[in-house]
C-alpha cells in the first residue's frame, strides 16, 4: 500500500512584514505589537510549554472536552466530511474527533507559518491514510478560497477553531473572522470553536503569571525574535513581563514594561522608552457562554450545541453557518 502524503499548497499570503509591524508598533503612543509574532520557532515551543503548566487551564480544559463528547460531535457533524482547521498547532486536540468520525474525507489545516503546516500535516496523514490531507499556507484572517478534496467529495464540511484563539482578536476583529468563516461555510457548513470563559480573576491571573516563569519567557521571547531578525539591541533584562487580568472588558493584558528610561535600536532606528512605559503585546478575550453565541448570531452562525468542561472553566460551541 502506497504512503498516504500530505499535500502543501501555497495561496502565497500577503503578510504585514515582521519588521514593518515592529517598527510601526514601536512608533505608536501606547506601544503595542500584534500578538501573532510571538510564534517563531522558539516561540511555538514555549507556547506549547504554556500549555502543559499547572496554572493554564485552557488546554487541558478543551482536549477533554473534546475527548469526552467526541462521539457526540462526531454524530452532528455527519459521515463523509471535509475538516478544515484554522491554525495547525496542536494535532493532539482533532485525533479524538478524527477518531470518532464516520469516514471522514478530508482534513485542511490552515496556517500561515509554512514549517508548523507541513509538519502538523504530514503527522497527520501518516497517522490516517484514509484520509486526505491538505496544508493551506494562508492567512485564515483574510479572505482565502478553500480548495475542495480531489480525491472524492465530501457530503458535509466542518470548521476547527481551537484554544480560545478567538479571544486574541479585539471585539471588531472577532466579528470580522466569525463573518468570514460563515461565508466560507455558507452551504450549512459548521464551526467547532473554543471559547476561553470568564471567571475568578484570581484563577485567569495565575493561567497568564505562572510560577515557572515560562509565559514571562514567551512574553519577552518577543525581543529576542526582534534583536535577532532585525537588528535589535532589546537588553532583556531591563524589561518586566506584565500580566493582568480587567473584568470590564473581560480580558486579559499582557505588556513588556520598561524597568528603566532606555532608548533601544531596531532596523536602524532609535525608540525611546520612559521607566515604567509599556509594550502592549497581547490581549486575551473570556466570554460568557451567552455572549459569545450573541456574537455568532451576529455573524451569521446559529448556535447548536456547547459543550463544557467539568468545572466549567472552557466552552467549546458547534455553531450552524445560515
Ligand atoms: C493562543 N492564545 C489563545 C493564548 C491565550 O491564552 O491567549 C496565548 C497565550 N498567551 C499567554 N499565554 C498563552
Amino acid at each position: 500500500m502506497s504512503e498516504n502524503v500530505a499535500r502543501l499548497v501555497d495561496l502565497a499570503p500577503e503578510t504585514v512584514s515582521f519588521r514593518d509591524a515592529v517598527l510601526h508598533g514601536l512608533s505608536r503612543t501606547p506601544k503595542s505589537i500584534p500578538p501573532m509574532y510571538f510564534y517563531d520557532e522558539p516561540g511555538a515551543r514555549l507556547f506549547e510549554e504554556i500549555c502543559r503548566l499547572p496554572e493554564y487551564y485552557p488546554t487541558r480544559a478543551e482536549t477533554a472536552i473534546l475527548k469526552t463528547n467526541a462521539a457526540d460531535i462526531a454524530a452532528r457533524i455527519g459521515p463523509e466530511a471535509h475538516l478544515i482547521e484554522y491554525g495547525s498547532g496542536a494535532t493532539e486536540k482533532v485525533r479524538p474527533l478524527l477518531d470518532a468520525l464516520q469516514d471522514p474525507v478530508a482534513y485542511t489545516p490552515v496556517d500561515i507559518s509554512a514549517e508548523q503546516l507541513a509538519a502538523a500535516a504530514s503527522d497527520l496523514a501518516a497517522s490516517y491514510p484514509d484520509i486526505e490531507v491538505t496544508g493551506i499556507i494562508a492567512d485564515y484572517s483574510r479572505p482565502f478560497t478553500l480548495p475542495p478534496p480531489r480525491r472524492r467529495p465530501a457530503r458535509t464540511r466542518a470548521a476547527l477553531f481551537l484554544g480560545s484563539t478567538i479571544g486574541n482578536f479585539g471585539p471588531a476583529e472577532a466579528l470580522a473572522f466569525l463573518q468570514q468563516a460563515a461565508r466560507r461555510l455558507s452551504d450549512g457548513g459548521l464551526l467547532l470553536i473554543g471559547a476561553d470563559l470568564r471567571k475568578d480573576p484570581n484563577r485567569l491571573h495565575a493561567a497568564y503569571n505562572d510560577s515557572a516563569g515560562v509565559t514571562a519567557r514567551f512574553n519577552l521571547n518577543l525581543l529576542t525574535r526582534i534583536n535577532r531578525e532585525l537588528d535589535g539591541n532589546f537588553d532583556l533584562a531591563a524589561f518586566d513581563h506584565y500580566a493582568f487580568y480587567d473584568p470590564v472588558p473581560g480580558r486579559i493584558e499582557m505588556h513588556l514594561v520598561s524597568r528603566r528610561t532606555q532608548r533601544v535600536s531596531v532596523a536602524g532606528k532609535t525608540f525611546s522608552f520612559g521607566e515604567g512605559e509599556s509594550l502592549h503585546t497581547e490581549n486575551s478575550y473570556k466570554f460568557t457562554v451567552e455572549g459569545f453565541r450573541t456574537l455568532a448570531r451576529r455573524a451569521g452562525f446559529t448556535p447548536e450545541a456547547v459543550w463544557l468542561d467539568d468545572d466549567n472553566l472552557f466552552s467549546l460551541h458547534l455553531l450552524r453557518a445560515t
